[in-house]
């Protein structure tokens, strides 16, 4: 699949925001749905990855001033997803490191991902954190799943990247 397109990674466009929210659907086992007018208001903060016209892949971030310190909050990628017919084709990687590299400007301390793939996120350098560590954050985001009692309970991965 990857054979037939030159990958190229932006910034998120208004237009891709229906495409964004489809991918981002594509995986409801591991994250959590993004409605049109989250993705709208969020837009500046996205990225994507285009084959022929077509978006394939996504990221976003979101600055968390509740966990870190005032002025410098921490930042959290979420949204990370491939397209599964397009997946292993070193598109999740591009979108990190893009995401990485975009934040980067911000001079945050403190990067926070909160993933059931580790081992994905492992190789960028991030390290597995307590989730008691960001409890606001659990609070806020596990607030409505229905699929386990608690966050302790669920094997969603708390990771953390230090920015020297
Ligand atoms: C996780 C995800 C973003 C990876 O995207 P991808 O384009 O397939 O990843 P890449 O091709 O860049 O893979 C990079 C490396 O990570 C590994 N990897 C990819 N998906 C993985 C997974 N689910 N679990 C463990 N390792 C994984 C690859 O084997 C590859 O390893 P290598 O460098 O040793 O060959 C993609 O599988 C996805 O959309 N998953 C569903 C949503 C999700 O879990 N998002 C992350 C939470 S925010």
């Amino acid at each position: 699949m990857s054979k037939e397109c030159n990958f190229n990674i932006r910034k998120a466009a208004f237009a891709d925001v229906h495409q964004i929210y489809e991918l981002i659907k594509q995986h409801p086992a591991e994250l959590l749905p993004r409605s049109i007018s989250d993705i709208v208001k969020n837009t500046d903060r996205f990225v994507v990855t285009e084959c022929k016209n077509k978006i394939v892949g996504t990221a976003a971030w979101e600055i968390l001033p509740e966990i870190g310190h005032v002025v410098t909050p921490t930042i959290e990628i979420k949204s990370v997803a491939v397209d599964k017919k397009y997946q292993k084709s070193g598109i999740g990687t591009g979108l990190v490191k893009t995401v990485l590299k975009r934040i980067e400007e911000y001079r945050p301390v403190e990067i926070l991902v909160l993933t059931f793939t580790p081992d994905f996120f492992r190789k960028f350098g991030f390290k597995e954190v307590s989730k008691k560590k960001i409890m606001h954050k659990i609070y806020m985001g596990c607030l409505n799943c229905t699929k386990y009692e608690s966050p302790f309970t669920c094997p969603e991965v708390a990771m953390t990247l230090y920015f020297k």
